[in-house]
């Protein structure tokens, strides 16, 4: 993204903030102003005062010079608290925009993007945006009105020694120029580098008992540092850039001061010039040095701003590849049945997962989906909330496809348990009521108690207060799970999906799980991928999936009689199972 796409962009975000903004440079020109009337009352002060011996002005100027201060003091207040607002509203904008837009990103992309990436986006790439709209803004405005001010007072005060000291001002933007491009390379390496850390910091400390167990902490520490030297060395060569065009600007300053003050001395000692106006003169080009060199810093935090906000719209710009129709409608509740008609799926640039799928879910009806790992049963349960999209074919519910309804309205008939239990560190309460401020106490309690989980929930310490950890790490596996079934029986959707973890339960606690998916069941369509006999036994019927393909449909019975491939996988997977109760 080059400058010319970029700068449209920032200014619509800034836009909210005009009023502000223009205030706020109100403030910064009077505070120019101030700081050429400073300048300019050296020479009443050499002049009028030391060589005129006018006792007078002696008591005006240091009142008058204490009243410059005085109101410079308080715009100098106004307008960089209002800009310092302005800043952090505008950071506090994208943070939000950003996160709601990750909300609305299909679960495609976040596949594809480590999450510590996109974590460093959002905060470590905003705070860097920030540098550049509160300080470098700040400096910009103000230091350009502060120059504004000065030359007009050189001018006045002789304007061919202005023309002359002004010859070098030119030359200060010359490494401006010629490292600028340099800083926002530099500066886009360095949030790719942090990106990548806080990727390996995400992954390592949530995966802090894996990488125990296989005695990598000396792996991951030389990683890390290996990572935070690459940090500092990109650090460092910005740190080189930006510390050489300080003195190189001063030292092109230099040449300039050092001309000025031959001729002006030579003009003094002429006699066509006064010491005062020539001291005022000299004192109003220090001041102007002084902005000119701070554009050189300015520059580096700039250019990192546009660095960091070029990665930061590219992400807002990622359009999301599953939307709503236009004329989409609400979904209709749940009547009959769900049909799946030669669907084919692949992962992006994939081969297909998923071949000719032809389906019927009939409401009310169990339906298990049984097969090797990787046959596709997940992704097959994935395709019915949209969390992907067909490639081919259709996918209706209702004899409606499910691309015309909007996603809310879809999502909310579907109840949803994964395979890999999420919870959230919260109280279990809101886990079990997750989206669900209102809930009445006494439904979470039903749901809780028909997900097996009541008696261990009333056990923890807070109850219902009590915060699970991180991913519910403070509980069992088993606790897990039914929290998650209490979850998608409060939720009371017509249709359950349901993907059975396949780590393997102790026979009390599974026991306890497979009670709880009972009544989770129970009065609702449910298309469950079985890892367990107990949910096929409980099945009105069964698929089996191999390579994406549906091989075998039938009862229980009918596919062991077949013989074929269920027979085979029922040998492998389940035969050793206990079973109650005759099939
Ligand atoms: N996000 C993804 N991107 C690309 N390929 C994927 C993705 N997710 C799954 N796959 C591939 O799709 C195939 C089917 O995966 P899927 O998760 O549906 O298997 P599964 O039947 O649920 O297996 P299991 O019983 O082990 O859970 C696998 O070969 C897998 O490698
Ligand atoms: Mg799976």
């Amino acid at each position: 993204m080059n400058n010319n796409a970029l700068l449209p962009k920032l200014r619509g975000v800034l836009k909210p903030y005009r009023t502000q903004l223009l205030f706020a440079m109100a403030g910064m020109v009077l505070v120019g102003g101030f700081n050429a009337l400073q300048a300019y009352m050296v020479k009443p002060l050499l002049d009028e005062i030391f060589i005129n011996r006018n006792a007078r002005l002696l008591h005006l100027l240091p009142l008058g010079l204490l009243g410059v201060f005085f109101f410079k003091g308080i715009f100098y207040f106004l307008y960089s608290f209002l800009l310092e607002k302005v800043g952090q509203s505008v950071i506090r904008d994208l943070r939000n925009s950003i996160y709601a837009h990750l909300n609305d990103l299909p679960l495609s992309f976040f596949h594809k993007t480590p999450t510590g990436e996109l974590m460093s986006r959002i905060m470590n790439d905003v705070s860097m945006l920030q540098g550049s709209v509160t300080h470098a803004l700040i400096r910009v405005l103000r230091d350009f009105c502060s120059v504004i001010g000065l030359v007009g007072v050189i001018f006045y005060m002789d304007w061919r020694l202005a023309l002359v000291s002004l010859i070098f001002l030119p030359l200060a933007a010359v490494p401006i120029v010629v490292f600028g491009k340099k800083f926002r390379k530099i500066s886009t390496t360095y949030q790719t580098k942090i990106g990548e850390a806080t990727s390996q910091l995400h992954e390592t400390i949530a995966g802090v008992r894996i990488v125990k167990a296989f005695g990598m902490e000396g792996f991951e520490k030389r990683r890390f540092a290996e990572k935070m030297q690459g940090i500092m060395d990109t650090l460092m060569l910005e740190t080189r850039y930006s510390c050489l065009s300080h003195p190189m600007i001063e030292f092109l300053g230099g040449i300039g001061m050092a001309m000025i003050i031959w001729f002006g001395g030579t003009q003094v000692l002429q006699g066509n010039s006064t010491p005062g106006a020539f001291m005022s003169f000299l004192t109003a080009l220090i001041m102007l040095y002084e902005p000119v060199k701070g554009v050189s810093k300015i520059n580096t935090t700039i250019q990192q701003g546009l660095a960091a906000a070029t990665r930061i719209f590219a992400l807002l710009e990622i359009q999301p590849d599953i939307r709503e129709a236009p004329d989409a409608i609400e979904m209709p509740p749940f009547s009959h049945s769900i049909v799946l008609s030669a669907v084919n799926f692949c992962y992006e640039g994939n081969p297909p997962v998923l071949k000719n799928l032809n389906l019927q879910v009939n409401r009310g009806e169990v339906l298990a989906v049984v097969g090797p790992s990787g046959s596709g049963k997940t992704t097959l349960a994935n395709l019915i909330p949209r969390f992907y999209e067909i490639t081919q074919g259709s996918l209706c519910i209702d004899e409606i496809d499910i691309r015309r309804f909007t996603l809310p309205s879809l999502r909310q008939q579907l109840a949803l348990v994964t395979q890999q239990t999420i919870l959230f560190n919260d109280t279990v309460r809101n886990n079990i009521a997750y989206g669900r401020n209102d809930c009445p106490e006494q439904k979470i309690i039903e749901a809780a108690k028909a997900a097996y989980a009541l008696d261990f929930i009333l056990d923890l310490p807070q109850g219902f207060d009590t915060v699970i950890g991180e991913s519910g790490a403070r509980l069992s596996g088993g606790q897990q799970q039914r929290i998650s079934i209490a979850r998608a029986l409060l939720k009371d959707a017509p249709i359950l999906i349901l993907d059975e973890a396949t780590s393997a339960l102790d026979t009390e606690s599974e026991r306890e799980v497979q009670r709880a998916l009972e009544n989770l069941m129970q009065n609702r369509t449910t298309i469950v991928i079985a890892h367990r006999l107990s949910t096929i036994k409980n099945a009105d019927r069964i698929i089996v999936l191999k390579d994406g393909q549906l091989v075998e449909e039938g009862t229980h019975g009918e596919l062991l009689a077949l013989g074929g491939e269920y027979h085979g996988l029922y040998q492998l997977q389940f035969a050793g199972e206990p079973m109650e109760g005759p099939l």
